[in-house]
C-alpha cells in the first residue's frame, strides 16, 4: 500500500497489504520518523472526509476486536478511540478498572491475559504508571496503543495536535511553537516534543521553573536538542510565535504544591485577552480539559483563535488512521 491512502481505498474490505510503518505497537512517538507520522496524518485526512460525508463508518476493520482498557479517568480520548472503533466496524470492548476484578487485587498482567483469552486484536490501555503499555507488548500478543500512560508518552494526542496544526498552516516545518505549563507532568508535552521537532518546527517549553523538567536534554533525541529552546517568561515564549499549547495544571501528579496559587500562575503563564490582542495571528490550542482561568483565560478558550474542539474533532480521525493502519500488526491480518 502506498502512503496515500484514497478514500476508495479507505472502504476496501479486503486484507489489507503491509503499511510501511516500522512499529507494530504505538508507544509513544520517541523514535517515530518523520515519514511514518506523515503516513498517520496522510492517512487521517483521508479519515476526516469520510466523516464528513452522510454515512460515517467503513468496513476496513470488520472482524478485528478492540479493547479499551481504561485505568484512569478520560473523556475526549476514551470517546474518540472509541468511536473511531466503530467507525471502522471493530467489535469494541469497553473496560474500567472501577467495578473490574482490580478491586480484587488482580494484576494488569492477569486482566490483559484474560482479556486476550478472549481473542482480542488491539488493546488501546490508558494507565497511571509510565511503561504500562510497554509491559503489555509482553504479556499478550495484540497489537497495544497507548492512549496516556503517567508522565510518559500520549501519542495519539501529539499527532492529533499536528493534524490540527497542519490543517491550520499547510505545513509544521519552521514553524515557532510554544507549550506552556507543567511540562514536567505532561505526557502530552513529551509526546509533542518528539513529534514536533521530527516535523521540523522550532519548539519553546515555558513555566514555572518547578515544572520544567530538570534533564531536558534527556528527554529529546540528537536531531530535536537544537529545536528546543526553555524559559520561565509567557513574554518570551509568545513573541514572535505561530501556535502556544497551554497544558493542564495536573494537580493530582504533582503530590506537592510547586507554584504558589492558582490565581499567582494565572498572572504569569495564563494566556489571557491581552495576550491575544498583542498576537493577533496567535493560534491557541489545549488538549483538555482546560482549567478555565488558570491555562487559558475563560474568554481565550471560547476565542475564534483558539482551535480546542478543532483538535477534538481530529482526533476521531486520528485515532481512525492509527487504528486502520496499526490492524495489519494483528495476527489476523499476519
Ligand atoms: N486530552 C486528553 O487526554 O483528554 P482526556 O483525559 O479527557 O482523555
Amino acid at each position: 500500500m502506498t502512503s496515500d491512502v484514497e478514500p476508495e481505498n479507505v472502504q476496501d474490505q479486503s486484507p489489507k497489504q503491509d503499511t510501511g510503518l516500522a512499529h507494530r505497537h504505538l508507544l509513544g512517538l520517541e523514535g517515530w520518523s518523520r515519514g511514518d507520522i506523515g503516513r498517520v496524518l496522510d492517512t487521517a485526512v483521508q479519515f476526516r472526509e469520510v466523516l464528513d460525508r452522510p454515512i460515517r463508518s467503513v468496513p476496513s476493520l470488520r472482524g478485528v476486536t478492540v479493547v479499551n482498557l481504561f485505568y484512569e479517568p478520560s473523556t475526549r480520548t476514551r470517546i474518540s478511540f472509541e468511536l473511531a472503533e466503530k467507525r471502522l466496524s471493530a467489535d469494541v470492548v469497553n473496560f474500567s478498572s472501577s467495578g473490574s476484578s482490580i478491586s480484587k487485587g488482580e494484576t494488569l498482567r492477569d486482566t490483559a491475559r484474560n482479556i486476550e483469552a478472549m481473542k482480542i486484536d488491539m488493546v488501546i490501555i490508558r494507565h497511571g504508571s509510565a511503561g504500562a503499555p510497554s509491559f503489555l507488548t509482553r504479556c499478550v500478543d495484540a497489537v497495544v496503543i497507548n492512549a496516556g500512560d503517567g508522565a510518559h508518552e500520549h501519542p495519539t494526542q501529539a499527532l492529533l495536535d499536528a493534524l490540527t496544526i497542519r490543517e491550520q498552516f499547510g505545513r509544521i516545518e519552521g514553524l515557532r511553537i510554544s507549550i506552556i505549563g507543567d511540562i514536567m507532568h505532561s505526557r502530552v508535552a513529551r509526546s509533542n516534543l518528539h513529534a514536533l521537532t521530527t516535523l521540523g518546527a522550532d519548539v519553546t517549553i515555558c513555566g514555572p521553573a518547578s515544572l520544567l523538567p530538570v534533564h531536558l536534554d534527556r528527554l529529546l533525541g540528537e536531531g530535536a536538542r537544537g529545536r528546543v529552546r526553555v524559559t520561565t517568561c509567557l513574554d518570551e515564549a509568545l513573541d514572535g510565535c505561530d501556535v502556544a499549547m497551554a497544558l493542564r495544571i495536573q494537580m493530582e501528579r504533582q503530590g506537592r504544591s510547586l507554584f504558589p496559587s492558582v490565581r499567582e500562575y494565572h498572572e504569569q503563564f495564563g494566556i489571557r485577552m491581552e495576550h491575544m490582542e498583542a498576537h493577533r495571528d496567535l493560534i491557541v490550542m489545549h488538549p483538555g480539559p482546560v482549567n478555565r482561568g488558570v491555562e487559558l483565560a475563560t474568554d481565550v478558550v471560547d476565542h475564534e483563535r483558539a482551535l480546542i474542539l478543532n483538535q477534538v474533532t481530529n482526533g476521531v480521525a486520528v485515532r481512525m488512521s492509527v487504528l486502520y493502519l496499526m490492524a495489519d500488526g494483528t495476527k489476523r491480518h499476519a
